[in-house]
C-alpha cells in the first residue's frame, strides 16, 4: 500500500505568557492508503496540533510532513492551499457548513474553488449525496438539517473530490450515541467500500473501538500505537 502522508521527527511548540508549550513533541508517524486510524489522547494532548500539521493547514517548528511524498516545509501558503485542496478532506467537529448554502451547494463549493467546470457539477455531486442517504435533504440549508444529518453533508464536501486522505477532527463530539453510531458504520463502509482512507482524533471510545490504528498522545508525544 503506498504512503500518503509521512511525518519524521516533527515538532510544534507554542510560545505564550506562561512560557512554552511542546503541542507536538517528536512525532514520526505514517499513514498508507486504506488506513482507518484515530489519533487518541485526552484534551491538551496536541490532537487538533497534529491533524493540522499533517493535513498542512498549519507547519511544524522542526521536522518534516510529506503529503504524497511533497514536503510542506518552504511551500508558500497557495501553494499549501493547492496541496490540501487536491490530496485532503476536511471533517470538522463544528460541521463548518456555510449556513446561506444549501447541502448541494455545500459541496459544490468546493467544486468551485477548484475551477471544476459547471457542466460536471451534477455528475460529481449527486452520486455522493446518493451515497450518504442526503439527495432528498439537497435543498435545504444547514439550520433545517439535524447534527447528524449536518455531519453527512461535511463528509460529502470532504469526499466529493475523492481525495487521499480525509481528516476528521472529533467527528462525533457533537452527536449523541445513535448517531455517532450510524455516522461511524457509514464512514467505515466508506472505507471498506469505496477505498476511503480516514484520520481521526477523538476520545470517544466508540470511535477508538472501530479504528484498525490507535495511536496514543500524551502531552504531544506518540506514547502507543496499536495495529489491529
Ligand atoms: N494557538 C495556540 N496557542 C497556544 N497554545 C496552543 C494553541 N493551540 C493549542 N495550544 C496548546 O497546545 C496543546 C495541544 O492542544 P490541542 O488543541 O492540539 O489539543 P487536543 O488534543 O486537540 O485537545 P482537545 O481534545 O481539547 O481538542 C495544549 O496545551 C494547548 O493549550
Ligand atoms: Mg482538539
Amino acid at each position: 500500500m503506498s504512503t500518503l502522508i509521512e511525518l519524521k521527527s516533527v515538532a510544534r511548540h507554542y510560545t505564550g505568557s506562561s512560557g512554552t508549550v511542546r503541542a507536538v513533541d517528536n512525532v514520526s508517524l505514517s499513514f498508507k492508503e486504506g488506513d482507518f486510524s484515530v489519533l487518541a489522547g485526552s484534551s491538551g494532548s496536541g490532537k487538533t496540533t497534529l491533524l493540522n500539521l499533517i493535513g498542512g493547514i498549519d507547519r511544524p517548528d522542526i521536522g518534516e510532513v510529506l503529503i504524497s511524498g511533497i514536503s510542506t516545509q518552504g511551500k508558500s501558503e497557495s501553494e499549501l492551499a493547492d496541496l490540501r485542496l487536491n490530496k485532503i478532506g476536511f471533517i470538522f467537529q463544528s460541521y463548518n457548513l456555510l449556513p446561506v448554502l444549501t447541502v448541494y451547494e455545500n459541496v459544490q463549493f468546493i467544486l468551485q474553488i477548484r475551477g471544476i467546470a459547471d457542466r460536471l457539477h451534477n455528475e460529481l455531486i449527486l452520486p455522493v449525496l446518493k451515497r450518504l442517504g442526503l439527495i432528498d435533504l439537497k435543498e435545504r440549508f444547514p439550520s433545517q438539517l439535524s447534527g447528524g444529518q449536518q455531519q453527512r453533508v461535511a463528509i460529502a464536501r470532504a469526499i466529493v473530490l475523492k481525495p487521499s486522505i480525509v481528516l476528521a477532527d472529533e467527528p462525533t463530539a457533537n452527536l449523541d450515541s445513535d448517531t455517532a453510531d450510524s455516522l461511524l458504520d457509514l464512514m467505515q463502509s466508506l472505507n471498506h467500500e469505496d477505498r476511503v482512507t480516514f484520520l481521526f482524533s477523538s476520545h470517544d471510545p466508540e470511535v477508538i473501538r472501530r479504528a484498525r490504528t490507535v495511536i496514543r498522545l500524551r502531552d504531544g508525544k506518540v506514547i502507543e500505537i496499536e495495529n489491529r
